[in-house]
């Protein structure tokens, strides 16, 4: 068959029958930074500082050129919605924001109803955010998409644990070994500490946690962190402190007794910032609540990193971007030549 007769055909005879798609490659999904090796992940530091001295130049890549990304975001989100968005449109391709109101989720359609939809007007790449952990890998197994988790409940937030990292490879001059960063708050509840363990244990860091008992999940051990009775204890001598929101719309009830003596309590403020070495860094995935779990002073200080997060993330985002749009057109070459051999040839 030729390229034009390929291209003008009908839609196939098993159009729209519901299919799994659990045998793409890895990378054409990001689903989370569990089990990842140390080397993928400085491949993806590397490439996202290569992205980021774009972005500082204010360039624009082709990258993406024609690669249509819907951006569905069915949690609210300031920092990870803007910047895949910007993303996109720095890689030139096409973003398609799908939010729940204003969908057809609204009249009562399903998650997947709405995205198989989407991804037949030929839609590469989805970038989800959901409130139910594993709805993104539910997802990946049967969209004929790639698909990147922006924060799928609890689970994880494997582009947060990403620019966390390169944030710290700037902190730490390059090297993670022998460093120790503080995580404290609410852990239970925290998908960007998830994600944080998950990649700083593969670069060779080390994690404390520290919070109230009711935030901290049972057998947290197990993703190899240490525990510390106190916040004192977990900052003192840490090369970083990782300040997490109480994270109210992930409880059934209310889990602390007053955010006044949270704050007094597991607070990170500068009498604790204090404590770490001299050359720390302090980070918040955000969006932040000043004087809660952590004070302005801080946040606005010296040490505070914040807002190099932002932009890293930023460039973390056209690296994961890349990544799992040259995986889509690699597959779909296969695919090509498996059902049209001589139009490759
Ligand atoms: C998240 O999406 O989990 C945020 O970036 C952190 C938070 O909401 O506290």
């Amino acid at each position: 068959m030729s390229r034009s007769a390929l291209l003008n055909a009908p839609a196939s005879k098993d159009a729209g029958v519901f299919r799994t798609w659990a045998g793409s490659p890895a990378e054409v999904h990001l689903l989370g930074l569990e089990g990842w090796e140390r080397a993928a992940i400085e491949v993806l530091l590397d490439r996202a500082a290569h992205y980021r001295a774009m972005l500082r130049a204010g360039r624009v890549s082709d990258a993406l050129r024609g690669v249509a990304v819907c951006l569905a975001f069915f949690e609210d989100s300031t920092r990870t919605r803007v910047s895949f968005e910007l993303a996109a449109h720095r890689l030139s391709a096409m973003p398609v924001p799908l939010f729940t109101q204003g969908s057809s989720m609204s009249k009562g359609e399903t998650l997947l109803d709405t995205l198989r939809t989407v991804v037949s007007m030929r839609v590469e790449l989805i970038v989800v955010r959901h409130g139910s952990a594993g709805a993104v890998a539910y997802l990946a197994q049967h969209l004929d998409a790639g698909v990147i988790n922006a924060g799928d409940g609890a689970h994880e937030h494997p582009t947060q644990g990403l620019l966390d990292l390169l944030t710290l490879r700037d902190a730490w001059h390059g090297r993670f070994e022998g460093r120790r960063i503080a995580i404290v708050g609410d852990v239970a509840h925290s998908r960007v500490a998830r994600s944080a363990m998950f990649g700083l244990r593969a670069v060779g860091a080390s994690v404390t946690v520290a919070g109230p008992p009711t935030l901290m999940p049972a057998g947290i051990e197990a993703l190899g962190c240490a525990v510390a009775p106190s916040v004192e204890e977990a900052m003192r001598d840490a090369d970083a402190v990782m300040a997490l929101r109480i994270q109210r719309e992930r409880m059934e009830r209310s889990l602390i007794p007053s955010t006044g003596e949270y704050a007094r309590v597991w607070g990170v403020n500068e009498e604790r910032v204090a404590l770490m070495k001299p050359d720390a860094v302090v980070l918040h995935p955000g969006p932040f609540n000043r004087d809660v779990e952590i004070t302005s002073d801080v946040v606005d200080g010296p040490r505070s990193v914040v807002l190099s997060q932002v932009e890293n993330g930023a460039a973390v985002r056209c690296a994961v971007l890349e990544r799992c749009a040259r995986a889509r057109a690699q597959l779909r070459n296969e695919r090509l030549q498996h059902v049209a051999p001589e139009i490759c040839a």
